[in-house]
């Protein structure tokens, strides 16, 4: 079975997932933008971000180009990873995939800490207030992804690969 590992990261909390993942594997990992044919694997690690709610974009490029395949999905976010959104993240991902006929083996996200200049900006244009609630997830965020989010990552990863 050919497997490989495939990740869009911009500030390296998706890489540092990926290449947990590849650590406890040794399987081989690309970011997208060098990611190989989806077409010469059968099985999938992939990572996105979450940028509004969704994978980012050159994931979900990707993603349209993957066709009946095994897939495991990983991303991180700012948000909690239990919250409605976070659910609404993985439910989009796992559609996206589904409709290429796609069988989705299992899907994680942890958080990951948001770019500083993002957070100026969106207190600058005042999209994001920043009320108690939301300065502790993002300090919670700071910290991600952790120790505990990797061994989690990989403990999934592991399990998804006996299955396939
Ligand atoms: C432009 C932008 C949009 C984002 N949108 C969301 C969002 O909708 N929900 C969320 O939980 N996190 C959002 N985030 C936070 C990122 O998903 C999070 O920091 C992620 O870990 C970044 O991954 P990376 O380091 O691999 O690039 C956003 C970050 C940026 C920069």
């Amino acid at each position: 079975m050919k497997i490989c590992i495939v990740y869009s990261s911009i500030t390296g909390n998706t890489r540092t997932v990926a290449e947990a993942l590849a650590a406890v594997s040794g399987v081989p990992c690309f970011p997208v933008r060098d990611a190989p044919d989806p077409a010469d694997y059968d099985l999938l690690a992939l990572g996105f971000w979450v940028r509004l709610g969704q994978a980012d974009a050159r994931t979900q490029r990707y993603m349209r180009r993957v066709l009946g395949k095994k897939i495991f999905f990983f991303g991180t976010l700012g948000a909690w990873p239990n919250s409605p959104h976070a659910r609404r993240c993985m439910d989009g991902a796992r559609a996206l995939l589904e409709k290429g006929g796609n069988t989705v083996l299992d899907g994680f996200l942890c958080q990951g800490r948001v770019n500083p200049k993002i957070l100026a900006l969106s207190q600058r244009k005042g999209s994001h207030p920043m009320t108690p609630e939301r300065r502790a997830r993002l300090e919670e965020a700071a910290r991600h992804p952790d120790a505990a989010d990797l061994a989690e990552a990989g403990r999934r990863w592991r399990d998804v690969l006996k299955q396939a």
